[in-house]
């Protein structure tokens, strides 16, 4: 993010330059050395769209080119996206445009290696060479670009070191080499860029301890080196004493030792990333000093102690899975807090609800999940009206759940599972008409079926698993609606009673298999959260939920007592992937509807009272691949097709008179031996809906904080696309 914002604000500042410079009428034609320049660079390449490099108009009006305009000097080449699809040539034409003070050469398929040649190019103020292939070292003539203030060479295959020659750039002031293979430290001799003011070099593999020299340049305001390979301890005790040093990011490094002390000298200190290392210790009492700070990611690290109270001024902070175990004593909220984003998650804490985060009015994001916070949720919460996800699981707290959500309907995602807590859900949840993710498994909760949550227009998950619900799930007196549901976990409860044949009629979103963007977006963010949390840390969850795809739509309403005939409407959910109904008393025939769910993956109808013969058209399910029909009273044989052919033996046992089990359960049975007998292989328990909710490829950072920060760099790159079209028109 911060690296766009900037080289969009750079490019703003290049292209008003060239523009009042050079944007005055045309008097000179183009030098005839120049013009037989470019024709030389665009016989290099074989390529159609370089039609208006022409004789037949002025070189100065071809496209991508701009002259002085006194003296016909080509001094801007600017090709975005021409796939010239060559390599660049030690002796290009490129290369005898003296005068180039800008060059832009991006996404235009050039591979091999940059020659040395470049060096010619001394001119240059502004040089990007980003997007697709260039290869190798970086020429040691590059140190022959004095003039040079920008260069961008992000994604490339470059490798090697940075040449010592770099030095000599000292008026570079913004530097990208984002997402290339460069290598090794940097040189030292780089301590004399002071007019260095951007530096990304994230995505390489940089090692070495982190060059601390980087902090005694005194015009350097961003750092990024997310992703690298530095190692041990970092070091601010040279740093500048007029550093304007606002965003550090080291991000995905194996840094290690506490943060010193000396970390306060970076006074202008805005955004502070040092996730995903190995550092230690608590965090220095000295970061109180650092006033400016917004954005503090701690995460992923082995930081423990006491978390200072200062952080609460912040709009951002993270510091999950760490071993954090208290908050600074005197915690007290600032007057005008604008947190947006506070994450405990994984630490060490433990003890009551720390009241005053409840003063955190403007929090959006507030997950303290998998600590062991005790007693009771307070009340207060109802005071954060501006929450959209709230993750209190995996503590300790207990009692009942307060009436706190008559004014959250900015909630959409809520998170208490794995607590203690009783009683009955909250009625004030109906307020939240904005909620996606209900999740309160795992607790004591004994109450009736929630049929009022029906009319939440956009609940797409609901989890109740292991609580005592009971009683039906069908209520006469509200209409069914859950109109958005997706996933619905009501598994190891009490419910009972049979449920209505046309009762799934109105589970709209699970009649189709579309992938729904605004779902998946959502769901996505509240899986995050859930990323090597306990439960899913499971043997064989990594390969099993790799089967399952991003539009995951279940049902699990096993291990209750519902009975009487499985509804025949289940035939109407078309998406499903998931259907559990094991562990209950259903008594009826499997109804032929189930053969219409094309999309299904699980079918586990086990342990029930289910009579008559296995449709035989679930064969035709070409994606069933996991099913169980065992401990029923079904007769008749066993449907032709694969998938039923490729089942372990165990998902057919314990009926009254299945047949044609050779092909699945290998070896005849003995006479009178039923399917139970036959040997029963290694069971292996895996939670689907757990493993579905687990997956989420480290999204959490480019969606949740997405919203509070990237949504800005957006708007840049869009300026700066719509900038360089501008651009463009004013040279052609
Ligand atoms: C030269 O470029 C102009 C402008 O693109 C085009 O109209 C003309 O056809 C070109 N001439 C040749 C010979 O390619
Ligand atoms: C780049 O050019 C290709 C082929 O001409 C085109 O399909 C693609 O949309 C262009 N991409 C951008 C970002 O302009
Ligand atoms: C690039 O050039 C190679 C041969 O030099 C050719 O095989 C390939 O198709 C070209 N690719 C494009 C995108 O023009
Ligand atoms: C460098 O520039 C000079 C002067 O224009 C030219 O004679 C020479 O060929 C150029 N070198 C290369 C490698 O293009
Ligand atoms: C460096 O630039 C000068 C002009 O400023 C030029 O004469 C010389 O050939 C260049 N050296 C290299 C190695 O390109
Ligand atoms: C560094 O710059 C000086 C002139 O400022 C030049 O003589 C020297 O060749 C340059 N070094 C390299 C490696 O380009
Ligand atoms: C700090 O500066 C001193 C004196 O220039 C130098 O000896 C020392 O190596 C520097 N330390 C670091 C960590 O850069
Ligand atoms: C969590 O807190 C409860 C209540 O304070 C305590 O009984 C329990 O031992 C704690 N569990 C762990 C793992 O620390
Ligand atoms: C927060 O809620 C409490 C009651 O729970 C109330 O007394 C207090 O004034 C509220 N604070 C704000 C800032 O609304
Ligand atoms: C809900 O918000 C309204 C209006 O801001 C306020 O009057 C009311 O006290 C709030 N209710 C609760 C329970 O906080
Ligand atoms: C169905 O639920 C039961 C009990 O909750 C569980 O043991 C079984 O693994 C589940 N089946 C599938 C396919 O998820
Ligand atoms: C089928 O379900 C039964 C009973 O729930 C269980 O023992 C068996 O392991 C399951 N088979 C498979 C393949 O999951």
């Amino acid at each position: 993010m911060i690296r766009r914002q900037s080289y969009s604000l750079y490019g703003i500042v290049v292209t008003i330059f060239f523009f009042f410079l050079f944007a005055s009428p045309t008097l000179q034609f183009c030098r005839h050395d120049q013009r037989d320049a470019l024709l030389e660079f665009k016989k290099e390449f074989s390529v159609s769209y370089m039609s208006s490099w022409n004789n037949s108009i002025d070189c100065c009006s071809w496209e991508g080119v701009t002259c002085n305009a006194r003296s016909g000097e080509v001094i801007s080449l600017y090709l975005d996206n021409v796939s010239l699809n060559n390599t660049m040539k030690p002796n290009s034409g490129l290369f005898k445009l003296n005068y180039l003070q800008s060059l832009t050469l991006r996404k235009c398929n050039l591979y091999g290696e940059i020659p040395s040649s470049l060096g010619n190019l001394s001119q240059l103020i502004y040089l990007e060479l980003s997007q697709n292939e260039l290869v190798g070292q970086l020429p040691t003539s590059i140190g022959n670009l004095t003039q040079l203030s920008s260069l961008s060479l992000t994604d490339n295959h470059l490798s090697g070191k940075i040449p010592v020659s770099f030095a000599n750039l000292t008026k570079l002031s913004t530097l990208h080499l984002t997402n290339n293979y460069f290598e090794s430290e940097l040189p030292l001799e780089m301590r004399r860029l002071h007019n260095l003011e951007y530096i990304f070099l994230s995505g390489n593999s940089f090692s070495g301890p982190f060059p601390s020299f980087l902090f005694t340049i005194s015009s350097l305001q961003v750092i990024y080196s997310k992703g690298n390979q530095f190692k041990g301890p970092i070091e601010f005790r040279n740093t500048s004493s007029s550093s304007r040093l606002h965003s550090l990011s080291l991000s995905s490094n194996q840094c290690d030792g506490p943060i010193p002390e000396s970390i306060s000298k970076l006074f202008n200190l805005n955004i502070l990333d040092l996730s995903f290392n190995n550092f230690i210790g608590p965090i220095p009492r000295s970061i109180s000093q650092l006033v400016n700070l917004r954005y503090l990611d701690l995460s992923h690290n082995k930081f423990e102690g006491e978390v200072p109270h200062c952080l609460w001024r912040l709009q951002v902070v993270k510091l999950s899975y760490n071993s954090f175990s208290s908050f600074g004593k005197s915690s007290q909220v600032f007057a005008g807090t604008e947190m947006n984003l506070l994450s405990l998650l994984s630490n060490s804490f433990q003890g009551p609800f720390p009241h005053w985060i409840c003063d955190l009015t403007s929090l959006v994001f507030l997950d303290m999940s998998i600590n062991n916070f005790s007693g009771l949720i307070p009340s207060c919460l109802r005071n954060n009206t501006n929450l959209e996800v709230l993750n209190l699981g995996y503590n300790s707290f207990s009692g009942t759940f307060p009436d706190m959500f008559v004014n959250a309907t900015n909630l959409k995602t809520l998170d208490i599972s794995w607590n203690q807590l009783e009683g009955k859900l909250s009625k004030s949840l109906i307020n939240c008409k904005a909620m996606r993710h209900l999740n309160v498994g795992s607790n004591k909760f004994k109450d009736k079926f929630p049929s009022w949550l029906g009319s939440l227009p956009s609940l797409n998950v609901l989890i109740l698993r292991s609580n005592k619900f009971y009683g039906p799930l069908y209520d006469r007196q509200a209409s069914i609606g859950f109109q958005s549901l997706k996933v619905i976990d009501i598994s190891q409860n009490d419910f009972s009673g049979t449920i209505p044949a046309f009762y799934f009629s109105s589970w709209s979103a699970m009649a189709t298999s579309q992938y729904d963007n605004m779902y998946m977006e959502d769901f996505m963010v509240y899986v995050a959260t859930y990323r090597n949390s306990m439960e899913f840390v499971h043997k064989g969850v990594e390969t099993e939920f790799s089967r399952i795809r991003e539009d995951f739509i279940a049902i699990d309403f096993s291990g209750n007592k519902f009975g009487g005939k499985i509804p025949d409407s289940i035939g109407l959910l078309k998406g499903l992937r998931l259907l559990n109904l094991s562990s209950n008393a259903f008594t009826s025939d499997i109804p032929q509807s189930l053969a219409k769910l094309n999309n299904l993956e699980a079918l586990d109808l086990s342990r029930n009272q289910l009579l008559g013969q296995i449709p035989r058209d679930l064969g035709t399910l070409s994606f069933l691949s996991t099913m169980n029909f065992s401990h029923n009273k079904l007769v008749g044989p066993i449907p032709q097709g694969t998938q039923f052919q490729s089942q372990n033996c165990s998902s057919f046992m314990s009926n009254s008179g299945l047949y044609d089990l050779e092909g699945i359960c290998g070896k005849p049975p003995a006479p009178n031996l039923t399917p139970h007998e036959w040997s029963e292989p290694e069971e292996q328990v895996i939670n689907w809906i757990a493993a579905a909710i687990a997956y989420g490829p480290g999204v959490f950072c480019g969606l949740v904080i997405g919203h509070i920060f990237v949504s800005h760099s957006h708007k840049h790159e869009w300026f700066m696309e719509k900038f360089r079209k501008n651009k463009h028109s004013t040279t052609e």
